[in-house]
């Protein structure tokens, strides 16, 4: 029996997908196998030695100690594309907004009062005229499975629309609608954009990229963030803001600072609340879960290399190791030593990790063969699982 902690509330239409003769969940587990989180922040949990994987059930993994888990070998899965049409269609309303001042119209209308409510909505309305996004260039930084649908979205209603991402798959690239232009470096994407939307993680890299992003924009530009607050530097935004750099922040992520500023819409985090995307991701992230924990297998992990066998159909070694010489050599060796056929096997690396699966026929290795791996300086975990 596996159990399964969650941190957050995850929709049932995935915590359904998880077999009772297998798999126990509750939010109060004592030393879970797994945890399902949404945004509960985990840099300040203590994990039990019996984690062995995280699931986030949605993209960003910035509220989860990535190198920490690394470390104990505790594998972190999340759910890329599960969120992205919610993302794209509030990114498309953002667009629309930070052109047209609906917000700030909408709130001087509910202001008005009298009989003559329809005679001062005409005369007020020109205070509130903003241009159309027709023909305008937008530059979608990070062109993964949400700017994707955004490009093609924005191509739609007749923007120019122009991508940079350092590292696109080859799916996403043949899923671009043709008129979708593709920069060779992210200052072209900078000095061109008329409206400018982020769409990669918070890490070190990904802030380094918008380090300089503020001096290099093209003045009056329109910024629309639903990837992750820490991205842009708030201060810095802030004067840009008033000096007329920038004319528009629409945020996903605001800050205190940043509630009342007329130029800036705050929104609370609403890029993936939609009941389908909640759905979505609860779904990905329990399969994916229920598959390392059952069968070894791993899909859309952010720290260790995706990796599966088909079913099992003996015994499985599952090896999280160092990503080192001689590791997978000291592991086939054992085996052989014991008299034990290795029937399949597959192995990735990610980093400075490792992950290797081995299908078993012909024997079981005995505790002393397994304590020996689980004693080697350089293998971090090692599972035995059963058909
Ligand atoms: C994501 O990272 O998937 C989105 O920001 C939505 C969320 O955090 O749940």
């Amino acid at each position: 029996m596996y159990t399964v902690k969650t941190l957050n509330h995850i929709s049932p239409v995935g915590l359904l997908r998880l077999p009772s003769d297998y798999f126990t969940v509750d939010a109060k587990m004592e030393n879970p196998a797994a945890v399902l989180v949404r945004s509960a922040n985990m840099h300040e949990m203590q994990f039990n030695e019996e984690l062995l994987c995280v699931a986030r059930a949605g993209a960003g993994v910035n509220n989860i100690p990535i190198d920490q888990c690394t470390e104990k070998g505790v594998v972190v899965f999340n759910t890329p594309g599960a969120n992205a049409n919610a993302v794209k269609e509030l990114v498309i309303c953002s667009l629309l907004l930070s052109s047209r001042d609906v917000v700030g119209g909408i709130s001087w209308a509910r202001g008005l009062t009298g009989d003559d409510v329809p005679g001062q909505v005409e005369k007020g309305k020109s205070s509130f005229t903003g241009p159309e996004v027709y023909g305008k260039t937008l530059g979608i930084i990070g062109v993964g499975a949400i700017g994707v649908k955004i490009a093609n979205a924005a191509d739609a209603l007749g923007m120019d629309v122009l991508g940079y991402d350092n590292n696109m798959s080859v799916n996403n690239a043949l899923e671009l609608s043709r008129s979708v232009r593709l920069a060779y470096n992210i200052n072209q994407v900078f000095a061109e954009s008329d409206y400018l939307t982020l769409h990669v993680p918070l890490n070190k890299e990904t802030k380094e990229l918008f380090a300089d992003m503020l001096s290099q924009v093209k003045v009056g530009v329109r910024i629309i963030n639903t990837a992750r607050g820490g991205l842009i530097e708030t201060d810095a935004l802030l004067a840009a803001l008033d000096n007329g750099t920038v004319s528009c922040y629409v945020t996903d992520f605001p800050d205190e600072k940043m509630l009342n500023h007329p130029n800036i819409i705050p929104i609370p985090h609403l890029g993936a609340s939609t009941p389908e995307s909640e759905d979505n991701c609860a779904r990905m992230a329990v399969d994916q879960l229920a598959d390392y924990l059952r069968y070894g297998n791993i899909t859309n992990s952010v720290n260790f290399p995706d990796v599966d066998l088909p079913p099992i159909k003996g015994l499985r070694l599952c090896v999280i190791h160092r990503n080192l010489p001689n590791i997978i050599s000291e592991i086939t060796a054992a085996m052989g030593e014991a008299g034990i056929n290795i029937e399949n096997m597959a192995s990735k690396s990610k980093k400075d990790m490792a992950y290797t699966i081995l299908d078993l026929t012909g024997g079981t290795p005995g505790s002393g063969t397994l304590d020996r791996l689980r004693g080697h300086e350089h293998i971090i975990r090692l599972r035995v699982l059963k058909a």
